[in-house]
């Protein structure tokens, strides 16, 4: 599964990076509205430290728009950043003009198996089903991964990845990895809790002390 982090504050791409696990970034104007700084200058210096895909989205909202400056975002950003663009009609229709181009495009806020079907027959390289906004309606978003997940096996569709975002615990990355996304992108107060386990803490306390133990008796 590749691993995501959902950020474009700089010092937690550098500190998930430095876990050599991070594969990919995704940004949106929310996330680069909270970082308060510049949103090109942003994606360069994460794309210096991340192998990528590194998603930048559009913000316009017609297809032609949306193709110009998708077209143009990847003319002037580093090699490794693809182009996020929102589950619209006019989405989709730039989805298949930039992807018929080469351009890898991310299709962003899906909330159902039809849009991610229309997404992935768009040629959207990724697909991102918010499973925590759908969570906070009252509505199953693990269980939108699955559907999705069994669409995907029952069409063979295999060139679309299915990219679990709007991740709000560890048990959204384990299960959506458990039902077959291939990718999940994940803020930075969940992805430090991945690696967290208390037995692990309490387990390295006990070999330390117990080492301290044996070299004190002369033993190392
Ligand atoms: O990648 C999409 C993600 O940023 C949305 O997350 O927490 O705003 O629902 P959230």
């Amino acid at each position: 599964m590749e691993l995501i982090l959902d950020s474009a504050i700089i010092e937690e791409v550098e500190d998930i990076s430095k876990w050599g696990v991070l594969d990919g970034v995704t940004t949106n104007p929310s996330l680069i509205r909270k970082s308060g700084r510049d949103f090109e200058d942003t994606i360069r210096k994460i794309a210096e430290i991340c192998p990528g895909p590194i998603s930048a989205e559009v913000t316009s909202l017609t297809a032609n728009e949306m193709i110009e400056e998708g077209m143009d975002l990847k003319s002037r950003l580093p090699k490794n950043v693809i182009i996020k663009i929102p589950c619209t009609p006019d989405g989709l229709a730039a989805t298949k003009t930039l992807s018929g181009r080469g351009i890898p495009v991310n299709v962003t806020l899906v909330f159902s198996v039809s849009q991610a079907l229309l997404s992935a027959k768009a040629g959207a390289a990724y697909v991102s089903p918010f499973l925590g906004r759908l969570d906070d309606i009252g509505q199953d978003g693990l269980g939108l991964i699955e559907e999705i997940s069994q669409v995907w096996s029952a069409q063979g569709i295999k060139n679309c990845k299915i990219l679990a975002a709007s991740i709000r615990s560890r048990r959204h990355v384990e299960v959506s990895a458990r039902l077959g996304a291939q990718a999940a992108t994940i803020p930075y107060n969940i992805f430090t809790k991945l690696i967290q386990h208390e037995l692990t803490d309490s387990g390295l306390d006990k070999f330390m002390s117990d080492w301290e133990a044996v070299k004190s008796e002369g033993r190392a």
